[in-house]
């Protein structure tokens, strides 16, 4: 039976539902597939603190170092969260040849491209489907199935905080209660920064329009509204005229220009996007072959996020990597990243 070691970086909501999920599985994973996914390391913060999830105490570290640069270890996930740190960790791997798997939507969509040459440079691989809407496999989809088709366009709900926030609102809660129920039902981080102000969704979009159009747009240059200034009266309004008000990251092609946006839009009922409640997340694709597809589920939480994870580990057992779609413009050639990035403005 072959085995491959797994380094582990956070042990949090993520990190220990991935690890949860392996203790369970992973006798039926090597049943299954012939090979073994064992958890060897854990680097974390604070090693003596209570955990949720029942870790032994010996596999857990501080040293990063020491699994980074352990030739016996094959995989590295990476779920600190957060950027320098985990870009240092993920990039170190892959030039070390090592797998990695990461829910890191903010390192990804920032540094795709690099991360994406030193892959190819080390021979390693690099899997997030994490990253974007959990427990959906919206860039397995777009990377396998719809890769002979070309995207038109995509939009969805990809922010779950901010979409249960909407809802209670939608049900006549003021904002401070809807806040306050999101927070104690843990969809809001400790600082909600990035889920109110539409940044969360833009690094989403940015990941999405990559494999969809073959163009990488930094989130930065991401036109982005968030709910901040959405008030309960606004969603009252909206309700009485028949609209509920969603976050809605977009992407459009038109002409061979691509233009990405988030921001709050009042979608008319009957709208498919509008009846998607609380923290669940919805894409739709257009494609011209295939036509308008939907794809729904829980874009957030331990275990969705978790299975996201084990099901990228078991792409790497099937020795599968993402494909690189060809820029979406007919016969133009590719421009560099900076010079893309001015279409999304
Ligand atoms: N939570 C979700 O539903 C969700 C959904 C999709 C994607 N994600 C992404 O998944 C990642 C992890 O999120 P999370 O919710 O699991 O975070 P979390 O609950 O805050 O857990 C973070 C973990 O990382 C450890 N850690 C933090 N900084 C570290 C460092 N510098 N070195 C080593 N370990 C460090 C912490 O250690 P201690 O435990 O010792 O403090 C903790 O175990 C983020 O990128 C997030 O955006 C999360």
């Amino acid at each position: 039976m072959n085995t491959l070691n797994i380094g582990l970086f956070g042990c949090g909501t993520v990190g220990g539902g991935v690890y949860r999920i392996l203790d369970a599985q992973s006798g039926g994973i090597a049943a299954q597939t012939g090979t073994r996914l064992d958890i060897t390391r854990i680097c974390v913060l604070h090693p003596d603190k209570e955990r949720d999830v029942a870790v032994p105490r010996h596999l857990l570290t501080t040293d990063g170092d020491s699994i980074l640069d352990d030739p016996a270890i094959d995989i590295i996930i990476e779920v600190i969260g957060g950027e320098q740190e985990a870009l240092g960790i993920i990039s170190r791997a892959l030039v070390n040849g090592k797998k990695v798997v990461t829910a890191n939507k903010v390192v990804i969509s920032k540094y795709l491209p690099l991360l994406r040459r030193l892959e190819e440079l080390h021979g390693g691989r690099l899997f997030y489907g994490a990253s974007v809407c959990g427990s959906v496999p919206i860039l397995k989809v777009i990377d396998e199935t719809l890769i002979t088709d070309r995207v038109r366009s995509l939009r969805g709900v990809v922010n779950g905080s901010t979409n249960f926030i909407l809802s209670r609102l939608a049900e006549g809660s003021s904002k401070d209660a809807a806040l306050a129920l999101a927070a104690a039902n843990g969809f809001l981080e400790a600082d909600p920064t990035a889920d109110l102000s539409g940044a969360d969704a833009a690094h989403k979009l940015s990941i999405l329009a990559f494999h969809a159009f073959g163009r990488h747009i930094v989130p930065e240059l991401i036109p982005t509204i968030g709910i901040d200034l959405v008030t309960a009266e606004h969603v009252a309004e909206a309700r009485a005229r028949g609209y509920t008000i969603k976050l809605v990251a977009e992407a459009l092609e038109i002409d061979g220009v691509l233009k990405l946006s988030v921001a709050p839009r009042a979608l008319p009922d009957g709208d498919s996007l509008a009846s998607v409640q609380d923290e669940v997340n919805i894409i739709e694709v257009v494609c011209d072959g295939v036509g308008t597809q939907r794809f729904t589920g829980r874009g957030a939480g331990s275990l969705p996020t978790a299975n996201a994870v084990v099901t990228d580990l078991l792409d790497i057992l099937a020795d599968r990597q993402y494909r690189r779609r060809p820029a979406q413009r007919g016969a133009e050639p590719e421009k560099p990243v900076e010079e893309e990035n001015l279409v999304a403005a």
